[in-house]
């Protein structure tokens, strides 16, 4: 009984810290080469995570980026239209919340033949939207609580040209009605990573009336493959949300956001400046 009370102490000690070295110090191949927003799985060792992400070592012209007040004062017209909701899913992929049409796939879903973008004579279909939180893109140096990107694609099935809209929302007065049918079922049982539920939503009805001005410029996806040649449109109307809206969303999204990316036009990101939203 003396000695054994030491011995089993240390059977367990050992024990301890074979689970400490196999979860600690050596991750299993699978979980070292997912990307996410943490520690060495972060978008800085992105490019490292797989020889297909070597754009996200931020080359050329990534994003997000720090805006500045005067990049608005140049704004491009763009003309937002949306006629009707179609089926939506709201799925969780594992890295955001994300709504898009329940037809075609969960990786390849169908376009929304009635949600478009036009600019310069060209239209683009929407995609699908998801949500970063706090914001990727900055403005003056700060970041706003949350960002939504609806994403979207020329119709060509060869090569589609890419358009995202960036909106900001920020806690305001009011909270954003067309965000409830998302947090309604955050609160009543939130989506399984992998899975899916149906949604009648009019998020996107109800932002686009709102988007009167917005800054564009040729960035990247902010995700791994980071892939270039996107051209983005990143609105200064900052949409309003509530305490209890931003709580419902922070229990799901938590962090996930890339750091900003140098700028094409070389200017650096700010400090925190005097800069306050304007929130509508
Ligand atoms: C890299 O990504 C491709 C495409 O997603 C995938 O097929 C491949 O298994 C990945 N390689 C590693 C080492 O994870
Ligand atoms: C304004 O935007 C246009 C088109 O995007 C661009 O060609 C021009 O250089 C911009 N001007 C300034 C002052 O940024
Ligand atoms: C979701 O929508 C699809 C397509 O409209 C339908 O087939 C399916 O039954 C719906 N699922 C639920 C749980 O309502």
């Amino acid at each position: 009984m003396k000695f054994l009370l030491p011995t089993i102490f240390l059977a367990f000690l050992i024990i301890g810290l074979s689970f400490v070295s196999s979860y600690v110090l050596s991750p299993r191949e699978e979980e070292k080469s997912v990307w996410g927003y943490l520690g060495s799985n972060g978008p800085a060792y992105w490019h490292q995570l797989n020889e297909t992400y070597g754009t996200c070592k931020g080359i050329k012209q990534q994003t997000p980026i720090d805006l500045k007040v005067e990049d608005f004062t140049n704004s491009t017209k763009i003309e937002l239209n949306v006629i009707k909701p179609t089926d939506l899913i709201l799925l969780n992929n594992g890295h955001t919340y994300q709504v898009q049409r329940s037809e075609g796939t969960i990786e390849k879903p169908a376009l929304h033949e009635d949600a478009t973008l036009k600019v310069d004579g060209e239209t683009y279909y929407l995609y699908q939207y998801h949500f970063h939180m706090p914001s990727e893109h900055h403005i003056e140096g700060r970041d706003l609580l949350l960002e939504g990107h609806w994403v979207f694609k020329t119709s060509s099935e060869q090569d589609a040209k890419v358009a995202v809209l960036g909106v900001f929302f920020d806690l305001g007065e009011r909270d954003e009605p067309g965000l409830e049918p998302i947090v309604e079922i955050i609160d009543k049982q939130p989506v399984e990573v992998n899975d899916h539920v149906n949604i009648t939503i009019s998020l996107s009805e109800q932002i686009f009336k709102r988007v009167k001005t917005v800054y564009s410029y040729d960035g990247s996806f902010t995700i791994p493959p980071c892939t270039e040649g996107i051209r983005w449109f990143v609105s200064s109307d900052v949409q309003s949300i509530s305490p209890s809206q931003f709580k419902s969303l922070k229990y799901v999204l938590k962090y996930n956001s890339r750091s900003t990316q140098k700028r094409l036009d070389g200017g650096e990101p700010t400090s925190h400046g005097p800069w306050k939203p304007n929130i509508d």
